[in-house]
Protein backbone atom coordinates (compact mmCIF):
# COMPACT_ATOMS: atom_id res chain seq x y z
CA UNK A 1 0.00 0.00 0.00
CA UNK A 2 0.86 3.56 -0.76
CA UNK A 3 1.73 5.51 2.59
CA UNK A 4 0.92 8.99 3.30
CA UNK A 5 3.56 10.76 4.82
CA UNK A 6 3.17 14.29 6.36
CA UNK A 7 5.52 16.96 5.54
CA UNK A 8 7.54 17.13 8.78
CA UNK A 9 10.45 15.94 10.63
CA UNK A 10 8.82 12.48 10.84
CA UNK A 11 7.05 12.22 7.43
CA UNK A 12 10.44 13.05 5.97
CA UNK A 13 12.73 10.62 8.14
CA UNK A 14 10.33 8.29 6.88
CA UNK A 15 10.32 9.17 3.33
CA UNK A 16 14.46 8.80 3.39
CA UNK A 17 14.69 5.70 4.56
CA UNK A 18 12.04 4.48 2.20
CA UNK A 19 14.09 5.81 -0.52
CA UNK A 20 17.55 4.83 0.61
CA UNK A 21 16.18 0.84 0.82
CA UNK A 22 15.35 1.42 -2.66
CA UNK A 23 11.54 2.34 -2.46
CA UNK A 24 9.79 4.63 -4.65
CA UNK A 25 8.40 7.94 -2.74
CA UNK A 26 6.55 10.78 -4.88
CA UNK A 27 7.86 14.31 -3.22
CA UNK A 28 6.65 17.77 -3.91
CA UNK A 29 8.75 20.33 -5.33
CA UNK A 30 8.05 23.84 -6.21
CA UNK A 31 7.37 22.93 -9.94
CA UNK A 32 5.19 19.53 -10.11
CA UNK A 33 5.30 16.22 -8.08
CA UNK A 34 7.88 14.12 -9.06
CA UNK A 35 8.28 10.11 -8.16
CA UNK A 36 11.48 9.67 -6.67
CA UNK A 37 14.31 7.23 -6.19
CA UNK A 38 17.58 6.70 -5.54
CA UNK A 39 19.68 7.43 -8.66
CA UNK A 40 22.17 5.25 -7.78
CA UNK A 41 20.16 1.95 -7.21
CA UNK A 42 19.42 0.90 -10.82
CA UNK A 43 17.02 -1.53 -9.90
CA UNK A 44 15.09 1.39 -7.57
CA UNK A 45 15.08 3.51 -11.34
CA UNK A 46 13.41 0.73 -13.13
CA UNK A 47 10.57 0.68 -10.74
CA UNK A 48 10.01 4.01 -11.84
CA UNK A 49 9.51 3.13 -15.11
CA UNK A 50 7.58 0.20 -14.20
CA UNK A 51 5.37 2.68 -11.92
CA UNK A 52 4.59 4.82 -14.68
CA UNK A 53 4.00 2.45 -17.28
CA UNK A 54 6.85 4.20 -19.42
CA UNK A 55 7.15 2.27 -23.00
CA UNK A 56 10.70 3.56 -23.10
CA UNK A 57 13.79 4.87 -21.19
CA UNK A 58 13.63 8.79 -21.17
CA UNK A 59 16.13 10.16 -18.93
CA UNK A 60 15.45 11.52 -15.76
CA UNK A 61 16.58 14.65 -13.70
CA UNK A 62 19.03 14.10 -10.38
CA UNK A 63 17.50 16.21 -7.84
CA UNK A 64 20.31 17.47 -4.88
CA UNK A 65 19.84 19.81 -1.76
CA UNK A 66 22.63 22.39 -3.33
CA UNK A 67 24.92 22.89 -6.48
CA UNK A 68 28.28 21.68 -4.59
CA UNK A 69 26.44 18.18 -4.42
CA UNK A 70 25.40 18.08 -8.64
CA UNK A 71 28.42 19.55 -9.83
CA UNK A 72 30.15 16.49 -7.51
CA UNK A 73 28.74 13.75 -9.99
CA UNK A 74 28.07 16.78 -12.70
CA UNK A 75 31.13 19.17 -14.89
CA UNK A 76 29.94 22.63 -14.90
CA UNK A 77 31.22 25.12 -17.15
CA UNK A 78 31.02 28.63 -16.66
CA UNK A 79 27.51 28.98 -17.98
CA UNK A 80 26.50 26.93 -15.28
CA UNK A 81 28.00 28.02 -12.89
CA UNK A 82 26.74 31.27 -13.32
CA UNK A 83 22.71 30.36 -13.11
CA UNK A 84 23.45 27.80 -10.57
CA UNK A 85 24.25 30.80 -8.56
CA UNK A 86 21.36 33.11 -9.50
CA UNK A 87 19.03 30.37 -10.03
CA UNK A 88 18.79 27.48 -8.03
CA UNK A 89 17.43 26.36 -5.73
CA UNK A 90 14.59 26.89 -8.88
CA UNK A 91 12.93 25.29 -11.40
CA UNK A 92 15.78 24.99 -13.92
CA UNK A 93 17.30 21.64 -15.04
CA UNK A 94 20.78 21.85 -16.33
CA UNK A 95 22.34 19.09 -18.46
CA UNK A 96 26.09 18.39 -18.19
CA UNK A 97 28.18 15.95 -18.74
CA UNK A 98 28.75 12.86 -16.25
CA UNK A 99 31.86 12.96 -14.29
CA UNK A 100 34.37 9.76 -14.86
CA UNK A 101 33.13 8.42 -11.21
CA UNK A 102 30.12 9.81 -11.35
CA UNK A 103 28.04 7.11 -8.79
CA UNK A 104 24.24 7.39 -10.49
CA UNK A 105 23.32 4.59 -12.28
CA UNK A 106 23.60 4.93 -15.81
CA UNK A 107 19.85 3.95 -16.60
CA UNK A 108 18.92 7.22 -14.97
CA UNK A 109 20.15 9.18 -18.03
CA UNK A 110 19.03 6.46 -20.48
CA UNK A 111 22.76 5.41 -21.16
CA UNK A 112 23.74 9.17 -21.92
CA UNK A 113 27.02 10.71 -20.85
CA UNK A 114 25.31 13.52 -19.81
CA UNK A 115 23.37 14.28 -16.74
CA UNK A 116 19.91 16.25 -16.18
CA UNK A 117 20.58 17.69 -12.37
CA UNK A 118 18.29 20.21 -10.38
CA UNK A 119 18.28 22.25 -6.95
CA UNK A 120 14.37 22.52 -6.23
CA UNK A 121 13.26 25.49 -4.22
CA UNK A 122 10.95 24.05 -2.21
CA UNK A 123 11.72 23.75 1.95
CA UNK A 124 10.59 19.98 2.35
CA UNK A 125 12.04 18.13 -0.45
CA UNK A 126 15.17 19.59 0.13
CA UNK A 127 15.21 18.39 3.72
CA UNK A 128 14.28 15.23 2.27
CA UNK A 129 17.42 15.36 -0.12
CA UNK A 130 19.55 16.25 2.72
CA UNK A 131 18.26 13.02 4.86
CA UNK A 132 18.64 10.51 1.96
CA UNK A 133 22.23 11.78 0.87
CA UNK A 134 22.19 9.98 -2.40
CA UNK A 135 20.94 12.11 -5.58
CA UNK A 136 17.28 11.37 -6.04
CA UNK A 137 15.75 10.88 -9.73
CA UNK A 138 12.41 11.91 -10.43
CA UNK A 139 10.29 12.27 -13.71
CA UNK A 140 7.22 13.78 -13.11
CA UNK A 141 4.50 11.46 -10.62
CA UNK A 142 1.89 10.33 -13.10
CA UNK A 143 1.62 7.55 -15.70
CA UNK A 144 3.15 7.52 -18.90
CA UNK A 145 0.67 10.58 -21.19
CA UNK A 146 -0.83 11.68 -18.33
CA UNK A 147 -0.25 15.24 -16.92
CA UNK A 148 2.13 16.26 -14.67
CA UNK A 149 0.22 16.28 -10.72
CA UNK A 150 0.51 18.97 -8.64
CA UNK A 151 -1.34 17.43 -5.52
CA UNK A 152 -0.29 14.78 -3.78
CA UNK A 153 -4.33 13.91 -4.03
CA UNK A 154 -3.80 13.93 -7.99
CA UNK A 155 -0.30 11.46 -7.79
CA UNK A 156 -2.49 8.79 -5.73
CA UNK A 157 -5.34 8.83 -8.51
CA UNK A 158 -2.71 7.77 -10.96
CA UNK A 159 -0.01 6.16 -8.51
CA UNK A 160 -2.09 4.68 -5.46
CA UNK A 161 -0.68 1.23 -4.87
CA UNK A 162 2.38 1.38 -7.07
CA UNK A 163 4.96 3.29 -4.90
CA UNK A 164 5.91 2.85 -1.26
CA UNK A 165 4.95 6.45 -0.35
CA UNK A 166 3.69 10.03 -1.20
CA UNK A 167 4.91 13.14 1.18
CA UNK A 168 2.51 15.22 0.88
CA UNK A 169 3.80 18.87 0.97
CA UNK A 170 0.71 20.92 -0.25
CA UNK A 171 0.03 21.94 -3.81
CA UNK A 172 2.95 22.76 -5.77
CA UNK A 173 3.40 26.81 -6.66
CA UNK A 174 4.37 27.02 -9.54
CA UNK A 175 2.73 24.27 -11.61
CA UNK A 176 4.46 23.81 -14.62
CA UNK A 177 7.90 22.06 -14.91
CA UNK A 178 11.21 23.12 -14.91
CA UNK A 179 12.99 24.56 -17.84
CA UNK A 180 15.52 21.94 -19.10
CA UNK A 181 18.84 23.82 -20.45
CA UNK A 182 21.68 21.47 -22.02
CA UNK A 183 24.95 22.87 -21.27
CA UNK A 184 27.04 20.06 -21.92
CA UNK A 185 27.78 21.42 -25.76
CA UNK A 186 29.73 24.57 -27.06
CA UNK A 187 26.15 26.06 -27.41
CA UNK A 188 23.53 26.33 -24.50
CA UNK A 189 20.65 24.98 -26.37
CA UNK A 190 17.21 25.13 -24.46
CA UNK A 191 15.44 21.54 -24.66
CA UNK A 192 12.02 22.01 -22.91
CA UNK A 193 10.75 25.45 -21.82
CA UNK A 194 9.79 25.95 -17.98
CA UNK A 195 9.23 28.43 -14.98
CA UNK A 196 12.59 29.61 -15.67
CA UNK A 197 12.52 32.38 -18.95
CA UNK A 198 14.61 31.92 -21.93
CA UNK A 199 15.28 35.71 -21.63
CA UNK A 200 16.28 35.04 -17.87
CA UNK A 201 18.76 32.32 -18.72
CA UNK A 202 20.22 34.72 -21.60
CA UNK A 203 20.08 37.76 -19.57
CA UNK A 204 22.52 35.55 -17.23
CA UNK A 205 24.91 33.44 -19.73
CA UNK A 206 25.40 36.95 -21.97
CA UNK A 207 25.09 34.46 -24.91
CA UNK A 208 21.87 33.49 -27.06
CA UNK A 209 20.03 29.96 -26.08
CA UNK A 210 19.17 28.24 -28.90
CA UNK A 211 16.60 25.49 -29.29
CA UNK A 212 15.28 22.30 -30.70
CA UNK A 213 13.72 23.45 -34.30
CA UNK A 214 10.03 21.90 -32.76
CA UNK A 215 9.80 24.15 -29.62
CA UNK A 216 12.08 27.19 -30.43
CA UNK A 217 10.19 30.44 -30.81
CA UNK A 218 13.22 32.99 -31.36
CA UNK A 219 12.44 36.26 -29.33
CA UNK A 220 13.56 39.89 -31.07
CA UNK A 221 16.99 39.04 -29.67
CA UNK A 222 17.76 36.36 -31.71
CA UNK A 223 16.48 38.36 -35.28
CA UNK A 224 19.51 38.91 -37.56
CA UNK A 225 21.43 36.78 -35.77
CA UNK A 226 20.89 34.00 -38.09
CA UNK A 227 19.26 30.90 -37.77
CA UNK A 228 20.86 29.49 -34.70
CA UNK A 229 22.86 26.85 -35.34
CA UNK A 230 21.04 23.88 -33.87
CA UNK A 231 22.25 20.61 -32.92
CA UNK A 232 19.50 18.65 -34.65
CA UNK A 233 16.99 17.34 -32.24
CA UNK A 234 18.22 13.74 -33.36
CA UNK A 235 21.01 14.50 -32.07
CA UNK A 236 19.80 15.80 -28.58
CA UNK A 237 18.32 12.51 -28.15
CA UNK A 238 21.02 10.55 -29.65
CA UNK A 239 21.63 7.53 -27.11
CA UNK A 240 24.28 5.44 -27.23
CA UNK A 241 24.71 3.15 -29.34
CA UNK A 242 27.03 -0.33 -29.34
CA UNK A 243 29.69 0.03 -31.81
CA UNK A 244 29.57 -3.22 -33.25
CA UNK A 245 26.27 -4.42 -34.88
CA UNK A 246 23.52 -6.15 -33.29
CA UNK A 247 21.32 -9.17 -33.90
CA UNK A 248 18.06 -9.20 -31.87
CA UNK A 249 16.28 -12.38 -31.45
CA UNK A 250 19.09 -14.71 -31.14
CA UNK A 251 17.83 -18.26 -30.51
CA UNK A 252 21.68 -19.71 -31.74
CA UNK A 253 24.85 -18.15 -31.40
CA UNK A 254 27.43 -18.06 -34.37
CA UNK A 255 31.10 -18.32 -33.47
CA UNK A 256 32.07 -14.51 -34.18
CA UNK A 257 29.33 -13.10 -31.67
CA UNK A 258 29.55 -12.03 -28.36
CA UNK A 259 26.03 -13.02 -26.76
CA UNK A 260 23.49 -10.42 -24.31
CA UNK A 261 21.20 -12.67 -22.89
CA UNK A 262 17.95 -13.17 -21.04
CA UNK A 263 17.40 -15.78 -18.59
CA UNK A 264 19.32 -19.42 -19.62
CA UNK A 265 22.27 -18.33 -21.90
CA UNK A 266 23.01 -19.75 -25.04
CA UNK A 267 25.92 -22.31 -25.03
CA UNK A 268 29.27 -21.44 -26.14
CA UNK A 269 29.94 -17.73 -25.69
CA UNK A 270 33.46 -16.47 -25.64
CA UNK A 271 32.05 -13.05 -24.16
CA UNK A 272 28.76 -12.90 -22.53
CA UNK A 273 26.67 -10.11 -20.32
CA UNK A 274 23.49 -11.89 -18.60
CA UNK A 275 20.75 -9.42 -18.23
CA UNK A 276 19.04 -11.18 -15.71
CA UNK A 277 19.85 -14.90 -15.23
CA UNK A 278 16.34 -15.28 -14.02
CA UNK A 279 14.22 -13.84 -16.43
CA UNK A 280 13.26 -10.83 -14.18
CA UNK A 281 12.55 -7.66 -16.68
CA UNK A 282 13.04 -4.83 -13.52
CA UNK A 283 16.58 -6.70 -12.78
CA UNK A 284 17.63 -6.65 -17.06
CA UNK A 285 16.48 -3.17 -17.43
CA UNK A 286 18.61 -1.89 -14.22
CA UNK A 287 21.98 -4.03 -16.32
CA UNK A 288 21.02 -3.31 -19.60
CA UNK A 289 23.13 0.12 -20.17
CA UNK A 290 25.79 -0.62 -18.34
CA UNK A 291 25.40 -4.21 -20.22
CA UNK A 292 25.75 -2.97 -23.34
CA UNK A 293 29.14 -0.59 -22.75
CA UNK A 294 30.97 -3.66 -21.06
CA UNK A 295 29.62 -6.10 -23.76
CA UNK A 296 30.51 -3.72 -26.82
CA UNK A 297 34.26 -3.28 -25.11
CA UNK A 298 34.69 -6.68 -24.45
CA UNK A 299 33.76 -7.60 -27.95
CA UNK A 300 36.00 -5.68 -29.34
CA UNK A 301 39.21 -7.21 -27.38
CA UNK A 302 38.36 -10.65 -28.59
CA UNK A 303 37.98 -9.57 -32.24
CA UNK A 304 34.15 -10.67 -32.39
CA UNK A 305 32.05 -9.18 -35.17
CA UNK A 306 28.38 -8.58 -33.55
CA UNK A 307 26.56 -8.98 -30.47
CA UNK A 308 23.57 -11.34 -30.74
CA UNK A 309 20.43 -10.55 -28.37
CA UNK A 310 18.03 -13.37 -27.14
CA UNK A 311 14.72 -12.66 -27.08
CA UNK A 312 13.63 -10.27 -24.22
CA UNK A 313 9.73 -10.50 -23.85
CA UNK A 314 7.48 -7.52 -25.30
CA UNK A 315 5.64 -6.86 -22.04
CA UNK A 316 6.14 -4.45 -19.40
CA UNK A 317 9.72 -3.31 -18.98
CA UNK A 318 10.31 -5.72 -21.83
CA UNK A 319 8.81 -2.76 -24.02
CA UNK A 320 11.21 -0.39 -23.16
CA UNK A 321 14.38 -2.66 -23.26
CA UNK A 322 13.12 -3.93 -26.64
CA UNK A 323 12.75 -0.47 -28.22
CA UNK A 324 16.21 0.30 -26.66
CA UNK A 325 17.77 -3.21 -28.25
CA UNK A 326 16.13 -2.34 -31.70
CA UNK A 327 17.04 1.39 -31.49
CA UNK A 328 21.24 -0.77 -30.74
CA UNK A 329 20.26 -2.94 -33.46
CA UNK A 330 19.00 -0.08 -36.08
CA UNK A 331 21.72 0.74 -39.13
CA UNK A 332 23.38 3.50 -38.65
CA UNK A 333 23.78 6.73 -40.61
CA UNK A 334 27.40 7.74 -40.67
O1 LIG B 1 9.99 20.27 -12.73
C1 LIG B 1 10.52 19.22 -13.07
O2 LIG B 1 11.51 19.21 -13.81
C2 LIG B 1 9.91 17.89 -12.56
C3 LIG B 1 10.16 17.84 -11.04
C4 LIG B 1 9.68 16.54 -10.45
O3 LIG B 1 11.54 18.05 -10.78
N1 LIG B 1 10.48 16.76 -13.22
C5 LIG B 1 10.20 16.45 -14.53
O4 LIG B 1 10.80 15.28 -14.98
O5 LIG B 1 9.47 17.13 -15.23
P1 LIG B 1 10.41 14.54 -16.33
O6 LIG B 1 11.08 13.20 -16.30
O7 LIG B 1 8.94 14.50 -16.50
O8 LIG B 1 11.09 15.40 -17.45
C6 LIG B 1 12.50 15.39 -17.58
C7 LIG B 1 12.92 16.05 -18.85
C8 LIG B 1 12.57 15.21 -20.06
O9 LIG B 1 12.12 16.05 -21.09
C9 LIG B 1 13.91 14.55 -20.40
O10 LIG B 1 14.01 14.17 -21.73
C10 LIG B 1 14.89 15.65 -20.02
O11 LIG B 1 14.33 16.22 -18.86
N2 LIG B 1 16.23 15.11 -19.69
C11 LIG B 1 16.60 14.46 -18.57
N3 LIG B 1 17.88 14.08 -18.62
C12 LIG B 1 18.37 14.49 -19.81
C13 LIG B 1 19.63 14.40 -20.47
N4 LIG B 1 20.69 13.79 -19.89
N5 LIG B 1 19.74 14.93 -21.70
C14 LIG B 1 18.68 15.55 -22.27
N6 LIG B 1 17.45 15.68 -21.71
C15 LIG B 1 17.30 15.15 -20.49
MG1 LIG C 1 6.92 14.42 -17.19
Amino acid sequence: MTEILPADAAGIARAAALLRDGGLVAFGTETVYGLGADATNAEAVARVFVAKGRPRFNPLICHYPDADAAFAHVAPNDSARLLATALWPGPLTLVLPRRADCPVALLTSAGLDTLAVRVPAQDTVLALLRAVERPVAAPSANRSGRVSPTTAAHVLEELSGRIDAVLDSGACPVGVESTVLDLSGTQAVLLRPGAVTLEAIEALIGAAVHGVPALFTPTPAHKGRGGPEIRSPGMLASHYAPALPVRLHARDLHSDEALLAFGPPLHGARVAFNLSERGDLTEAAARLFSGLRWIDAEAARYGLARIAVMPVPEAGLGLAINDRLRRAAAPRRR
